[in-house]
């Protein structure tokens, strides 16, 4: 196991907080996510620990309840915080779950310590995606969607061909599946979704 520039008693200490804060399902699925990111990190040319770390606390904010999700995501830190603080919209405040990866990047800073912007962008970016996302985000949001725990139509199929398809084809399979699941699920799309999906659509194109 490769611990990077995390020591291993941090590393104990990231799991252990991890493990109080999700339920347990949701602590095995960022385990698996944490795994398949570390499998598919040469690939992203991405570095191991990053891609660890960001897979285990994608999603640290998700069990946090409705009210206390729109305000964390909201707060203001100093530091590598992401973007601005702003009003949460109709859309967040009707599916705040939407903002548990705004929320997940804050939570990252303040509860576990993680100050490396590129593993906070990713933990951010996992949810709703976004236009001009770096490598890290990229794998995260894949490795999200491809853990050994995902059943979804088409994920088993997805997981196999991973290992011959490029970075760049395997993040857009995993964006097309969630979009399909969305869709599936009536869900609406989030502007920064629909940034992310404009831009991969002109670069087909
Ligand atoms: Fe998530
Ligand atoms: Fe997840």
């Amino acid at each position: 196991m490769v611990f990077g520039t995390l020591d291993m008693r941090k590393w104990r200490r990231i799991q252990g907080q991890l493990q109080r804060d999700l339920w347990e399902g949701r602590y095995r699925h960022s385990v698996a996510t944490a795994e398949m990111a570390v499998r598919l990190a040469p690939r992203f040319r991405v570095e191991v620990w990053r891609a660890r770390l960001a897979g285990l606390l994608h999603d640290c904010a998700k069990d946090l309840s409705p009210a206390r999700m729109l305000r964390v995501a909201r707060l203001r830190l100093a530091g590598p915080a992401g973007p601005a603080a702003t009003r949460p919209s109709a859309l967040e405040r009707r599916y705040p779950s939407a903002l548990h990866g705004d929320a997940g990047a804050k939570l990252a800073i303040r509860r576990y310590g993680v100050r490396d912007r590129r593993v906070l962008a990713a933990v951010r970016d996992h949810v709703l995606g976004r236009q001009r996302m770096p490598a890290l985000s990229r794998l995260i949001y894949a490795a999200d969607m491809l853990e050994e725990g995902r059943g979804y139509r088409g994920a088993g199929e997805l997981r196999r061909r991973a290992s011959v398809l490029s970075a760049g084809e395997i993040f857009r399979r995993a964006v097309a599946a969630k979009a399909c699941y969305m869709r599936e699920r009536g869900l609406p799309l989030h502007p920064r979704t629909a940034g992310m999906l404009e831009e991969l659509e002109s670069k087909k194109r």
